[in-house]
């Protein structure tokens, strides 16, 4: 039996990888590399480069390798570009994901791990949402994975599958060794884009409002550590696999910070004080948006080992001075590459 990871090229789906083969589990990539990177996909997984609409491969794929559990990042995540294109969303996340499913109940998979997100809630009325809230989103990235969550519940009911749906906060740091980390071009993630501005790539970070009604008027957000979110992946995966029924968890720690508290860290660890500059409001932006997470903790018992904001910052920042030195750091690896399109 194996595991198939679509969007394993990915930020968070490589850090899945190396987690599921240190875990000595037979991993099977799927990527089209649109923006995953070969280099992150370690050479013991095996690597087929190819798109998760197209069916004939993935039904191949899942024969091939007799896998029983789909674990699916793959999709696109900016919100405001999902503004801007819409049906590209809708695409990406829906089209595609309802395309995946199909082939899963078709070839008699049994698990399957979503990536959805926050930005199902939409503006919230509190600052602390649980899953059992209003699901309201007001952006094209957060409805094209709230449809996908509806799709698989309702396959749920009518089949015999079942599914976790794992609603992300603010995903964030990298791997504490430093191997694989964020290295998409053009991130916009408040975390990412701070490393580079105290490392001189970008010349300043603009504040995206400071007239919230938080504790200090800027956006306040649940950061998790990527390695704590890769292991709530895995912990719905084993839980499933036990006889556990199809879920809805949000992944964050709790608790939140102010976009000027995770500034104040980047700074104090990089050593830079680098120049911040305070601009409107982001469209869309709520004020505050943390998870509760009573629910993921209870039923998962998982336990996260990164809840600290400055080791995530550390390992980001970490990881963020390896990126330059990438080409040197990472020669090209291929010895397991299936390239089938
Ligand atoms: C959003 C989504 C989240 C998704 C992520 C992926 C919502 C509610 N959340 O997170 O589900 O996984 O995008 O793209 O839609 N900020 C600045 N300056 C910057 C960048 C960010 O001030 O240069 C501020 C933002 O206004 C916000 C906070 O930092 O208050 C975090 O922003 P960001 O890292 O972009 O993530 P979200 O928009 O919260």
């Amino acid at each position: 039996m194996s595991i198939l990871v679509t969007g394993g090229a990915g930020y968070i789906g490589s850090h899945m990888v190396h987690k599921l083969l240190n875990d000595g589990h037979r991993t099977i990539v799927l990527d089209n590399l649109s923006t995953g990177n070969f280099w992150a996909v370690p050479n013991e997984a095996v690597f087929v480069k190819g798109d998760v609409g197209n069916q004939e491969l993935v039904e191949k794929v899942i024969k091939q390798y007799n896998v029983d559990s789909i674990i699916h990042f793959a999709g696109s995540v900016i919100v405001p570009e999902s503004v801007v294109d819409p049906l590209g969303y809708y695409e990406n996340n829906t089209v595609k994901s309802r395309s995946l499913i199909e082939v899963a109940i078709n070839t008699e998979v049994k698990n399957f791990i979503f990536s959805s997100t926050a930005a199902v809630y939409g503006m919230p009325k509190s600052p602390m949402v649980s899953e059992t809230d209003l699901t309201d989103p007001i952006s094209p990235y957060g409805s094209s994975k709230l449809m996908t969550e509806m799709m698989l519940r309702d396959t749920s009911i009518a089949h015999d599958f079942k599914y976790i749906a794992l609603r992300y906060f603010n995903v964030a740091g990298a791997d504490p060794e430093n191997k694989i980390g964020q290295a998409t071009p053009n991130a916009t993630h408040l975390i990412k884009v701070a490393c580079q501005v105290s490392l001189g790539l970008r010349p300043k970070l603009s504040v995206f409002g400071n007239d919230f009604d938080t504790v200090d008027g800027t956006g306040v957000r649940d950061y998790i550590h990527v390695v704590d979110l890769v292991s709530a992946h895995y912990d719905a995966l084993n839980y499933l696999k036990e006889g556990g029924q199809s879920q809805i968890f949000n992944c964050g720690y709790g608790h939140g910070f102010s976009v000027l508290e995770v500034i104040e860290a980047i700074k104090e660890i990089s050593g830079v004080d680098f120049k911040v500059e305070f601009t409107k409001r982001r469209d869309g932006d709520p004020a505050a948006l943390v998870a509760n997470t009573t629910k993921i903790r209870a039923v998962l018992n998982w336990k996260p080992n990164y809840n600290d904001l400055n080791l995530i910052v550390r390992h980001a920042l970490n990881w963020e001075q390896k990126l330059l030195n990438l080409a040197e750091i990472f020669p090209n690896q291929g010895s397991n590459s299936t390239d089938v399109i």
